[in-house]
C-alpha cells in the first residue's frame, strides 16, 4: 500500500515523479493480474467517480467508466455537454464546484487547454484529466508507456517515432515526457506545420534526451522500434483549407511496415481516421487495439491512487 498519489490530482506528466510514475505502472500490472484472476474487485465500493466530458470521447470516458466498475465503484457521467447546464452557460468552475458534493473523483475533458488545472485548483477532491485540449492528455500518456512496456518488455534502449500532428496532439504532448525517463532515442516525424512545438523540444534536449526531427516517415521507421501515429486534429484548426493539405500527410501501409526495422511494434492513440490501414490490422506488430484495452487497468490504478483504494 503506497499513500504516494492519495488525494493528488493528474493533469500532466511532466510533474510526475519517477516514482509516482514506477507505482501507477505496477499498480496497473497488478489490477491487470487480478481482474484475470477474480473478474471484479471492490476497491472503490461506496466511491463515486464523475466522469465531465465537454468534448468527445469514445476510449478515455468508457475505459474509465469500465475500471470504476471494474473496481466496484459507482459512476455519473456528463458525456454529452449540451445535456449538461454548461448549454445554459454554466462556468466550468461553478459545475466541478457543485460536482464536488457528489462524487470522489473527478475525470474530465474539456476543449480549453489548462482546463483541468483550473477545475483542480476550484475543488478538493481529486480531478483527473482526460484531455485538455491540445494541452495535455496524461491517462493516455501513461497507458501508452504501459503498453510500451508490455510489447517489447523494456523501455531502455527503444527508438521511438511520433508521427503526425505533433503539434495539436495532446497524447504525444504528454507521452514525451514519460519517454524522457528511459534511455530512449525520440524521432519527430510531422509536416513543418505540425512540428512538436518549441518549448517542449527544448525540454527533452535539455534533459539530455536524443531528439531528431524529420518529415520523412518510412525512414525514421526503418531506424525505429516503436511508431507512435497520431490524428491531424481537424478540431484544432483555424483554417479548414490547412486541414485538407495536411490531412493525409501520412498514410501507413503494409509496404512501409515490410520495410520497416523487423519487430517494430505500430501504435496510435485512436481514433484513427486515415493514417493506419486497415490491412495493417492484422500485422502482430499493430499493437493500438491492445493498446486501448490496457486503457483500463492503468484508469483503474489511477483511480485507486488517487482515491487511496489501492
Ligand atoms: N485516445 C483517446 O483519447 O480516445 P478518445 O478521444 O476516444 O477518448
Amino acid at each position: 500500500m503506497t499513500t504516494l498519489l492519495e488525494g493528488k490530482d493528474i493533469l500532466r506528466t511532466d510533474t510526475l515523479t519517477d516514482e509516482e510514475l514506477d507505482v501507477i505502472l505496477s499498480t496497473a500490472a497488478r489490477f491487470e493480474a487480478q481482474l484475470e484472476d477474480e473478474g471484479r474487485l471492490d476497491n472503490m465500493a461506496g466511491q463515486v467517480m464523475a466522469a465531465m466530458f465537454f468534448e468527445p470521447s469514445t476510449r478515455t470516458r468508457l475505459s474509465f467508466e469500465s475500471a470504476m466498475h471494474r473496481l466496484g465503484g459507482d459512476v455519473i457521467t456528463i458525456a454529452d455537454p449540451k445535456t449538461s447546464s454548461a448549454a445554459k452557460g454554466e462556468s466550468m468552475a461553478d459545475a466541478v464546484k457543485v460536482v464536488q458534493g457528489y462524487a470522489d473523483v473527478i475525470v474530465m475533458r474539456h476543449p480549453r487547454k489548462g482546463s483541468a488545472a483550473e477545475a483542480a485548483a476550484a475543488v478538493s477532491i481529486p480531478v483527473i484529466n482526460g484531455g485538455d485540449g491540445a494541452g495535455q492528455h496524461p491517462t493516455q500518456a501513461l497507458l501508452d508507456t504501459y503498453t510500451i512496456k508490455k510489447e517489447k518488455g523494456t523501455l531502455d534502449g527503444l527508438t521511438v517515432a511520433l508521427a503526425g500532428d505533433l503539434k495539436n496532439g495532446r497524447t504525444v504532448h504528454s507521452l514525451v515526457y514519460l519517454l524522457a525517463r528511459f534511455d530512449v532515442r525520440l524521432i519527430f516525424v510531422s509536416p513543418a506545420q505540425l512540428k512538436m512545438p518549441g518549448h517542449i523540444t527544448e525540454d527533452l534536449v535539455d534533459q539530455g534526451v536524443d531528439v531528431t526531427e524529420t518529415d520523412d516517415l518510412a525512414a525514421a521507421m526503418r531506424e525505429s522500434d516503436v511508431v507512435y501515429m497520431t490524428r491531424i486534429q481537424k478540431e484544432r484548426f483555424d483554417d479548414p483549407e490547412e486541414y485538407e493539405r495536411l490531412k493525409g500527410s501520412y498514410v501507413l501501409d503494409m509496404p512501409m511496415v515490410e520495410q520497416a526495422k523487423d519487430g517494430i511494434t505500430i501504435m496510435h492513440p485512436l481514433p484513427r481516421v486515415n493514417e493506419i490501414k486497415e490491412e495493417v490490422d492484422a500485422y502482430a506488430g499493430a499493437a493500438y487495439f491492445r493498446q486501448a484495452h490496457n486503457g483500463v487497468p492503468v484508469r483503474m490504478a489511477l483511480l485507486a491512487l488517487v482515491t487511496g483504494r489501492e
